[in-house]
């Protein structure tokens, strides 16, 4: 199965068949981790590094297994403990790196579109774990899985994102996901977190929780990216909670049954309550299974050729 992309920067623009040979492959993958010995030769001469400049625990670690579970060589690099504090730039870490001969590079920043730039650095294939506020293409792949999984389909299905989608670049990618996969896509939060122009996107739109919830067969909730903008964009945390935080007794006053979702991490309390995230409803710890999955069919289909 062969992919029309090279690599893996976002979801913009990948097209639908894409999308469906890698959520395919990933539930292939899903099976191997089933089994009692989770491991395919199947990358066994390809090596691949994981560049992270920026904090991660699901991703990073998602990224690692999935590279064990394919045999392929894996290197590490951190910004903290490199040349990066002696005054040496992206590009020059980069091309020293890729000079000792790696096939892959996955790549956490804070910046968005370095990962694109580094696509042009270098002639490995490039995969995106999430570059600043832009996008964070696994992520939206394995929410993707998670709710076929659950689901069965994503055409016509109902999905809110809630949340600060703003400085959220899993939002982003899940957008372009979503959309492409032919699913109704509702996003929101206050005001100061919904992106100005958002719905050329193909997206509506809701300042309304309830509304929110009246809508989705899944909700998708985010929390507030902190690290990611100035100060006053809410009254309080405590505010946010009330107007905005998903808690059993909103749930509870509708008719239905609704899908959990958290890419993490969570701040449980503030934008999601620990009964709603842990109840039988959530999928989220799935979605952490799925992440290895999905990642290892990507290293695959963009990998397993070379
Ligand atoms: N969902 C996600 O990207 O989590 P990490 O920041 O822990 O990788």
């Amino acid at each position: 199965m062969n992919l029309s992309i090279k690599h893996l920067l976002g979801l913009e623009g990948v097209p639908r068949d894409d999308i469906n040979a890698i959520l395919d492959t990933a539930f292939s993958f899903r099976e191997v981790l089933e089994r009692p010995i989770k491991k395919v030769p199947t990358l066994r001469s390809i090596t691949v590094l994981n560049l992270f400049f920026e904090n991660s625990t699901r991703t990073r670690i998602s990224f690692e297994l999935a590279e064990k579970r394919l045999s392929a060589d894996m290197v590490n690099f951190s910004a903290s403990g490199s040349s990066l504090a002696k005054g040496e730039t992206l590009r020059d870490t980069v091309q020293n790196i890729y000079a000792m001969k790696v096939d892959v590079v996955v790549m956490r920043h804070p910046v968005p579109g370095s990962v694109k730039l580094l696509s042009q650095f270098v002639d490995a294939v490039v995969i995106n774990a999430g570059d600043g506020t832009h996008e964070h293409p696994t992520q939206a792949l394995l929410d993707m899985m998670s709710i076929k999984e659950k689901c069965g389909s994503l055409e016509d299905l109902n999905v809110a994102i809630i949340g600060d989608i703003r400085h959220s670049r899993v939002a982003l990618s899940n957008i372009y996901g979503l959309r492409t996969m032919g699913a109704n896509v509702l996003l929101c939060g206050p005001p100061t977190f919904i992106p100005y122009g958002v719905e050329s996107l193909g997206v509506k739109v809701t300042y309304d929780l309830d509304e929110a919830l009246d809508f989705a067969d899944v909700i998708n909730v985010l929390r507030i990216q902190k690290e990611r903008q100035g100060k006053g964009l809410i009254p309080s945390l405590r505010e946010y909670r009330n107007v905005y935080g998903v808690t059993q007794q909103r749930l509870s006053k509708l008719k239905k049954t609704i899908t959990i979702m958290h890419p993490g991490p969570i701040n449980r309390g503030v934008e999601i309550d620990s009964d709603v995230a842990d109840s039988e409803h959530s999928i989220i710890l799935h979605q952490v299974l799925n992440g290895v999955a999905v990642r290892m069919s990507i290293l695959f289909l963009l990998a397993g050729g070379k």
